[in-house]
């Protein structure tokens, strides 16, 4: 089984990629392969260009599509996701939309205690319009994640660790269930 873990920052220092990064190293297993993607080199979604994408809009979509299941790991700007994870989703919508019918799964961190919680209900409205089956019940949601995180790309809080081994393998199941 193979993931790619979609980061929806474009900071050298996200914490966000800090965390998917954790959760690769943490569960990436040689049952399941999961890849970080970066949305940093995509262009502006534009109508004008679909057809004829950027290299990297064309290499980004196919990464997605080969995917059995899509993480989303989100940062929280101003009650929402940030512009650069829209632009990703906006690309992927159009042409071969590649992600009617993935499974996925949303996370995200935030320095402060409510961790996501309103991008990720925007987020889960955005792949209700993609046709993206969402794990419902399973929110992670790092609230304090700076203090969470090491430098090792390990997550240090028994509790976040403790959930995340709860829905790991739930998400494995869905993303099964789907295939
Ligand atoms: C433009 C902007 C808006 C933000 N809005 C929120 C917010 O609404 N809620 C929140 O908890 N944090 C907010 N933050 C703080 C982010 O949670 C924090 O910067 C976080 O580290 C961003 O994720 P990243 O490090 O993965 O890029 C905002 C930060 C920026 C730069």
């Amino acid at each position: 089984m193979h993931y790619v873990a979609i980061v929806g920052s474009n900071s050298k220092t996200s914490l966000n990629r800090r965390l998917a990064a954790a959760i690769a190293k943490r569960y990436g297993t040689d049952d399941v392969t999961i890849d970080v993607l970066t949305l940093n080199d995509l262009p502006m979604y534009n109508v004008d260009d679909e057809l004829t994408p950027a290299q990297v809009v064309i290499d980004f979509k196919q990464a997605v599509k080969a995917a059995d299941g899509v993480i989303w790991v989100t940062p929280e700007y101003n009650h929402s996701i940030p512009g650069v994870l829209k632009n990703a989703i906006d690309w992927l919508s159009r042409v071969d939309k590649v992600m009617i019918g993935k499974p996925s799964m949303i996370m995200g961190t935030t320095p402060g205690f409510l961790g996501t919680i309103h991008a990720q209900l925007h987020l889960r409205d955005i792949l209700f319009a993609m046709q993206s089956p969402v794990l419902m019940g399973n929110d992670v949601m790092v609230g304090g994640g700076h203090a969470k995180l090491d430098a090792d790309n390990n997550i240090t809080d028994a509790g976040t660790n403790d959930w995340l081994d709860t829905v790991m393998p739930n998400f494995k199941a869905f993303v099964a269930a789907h295939q």
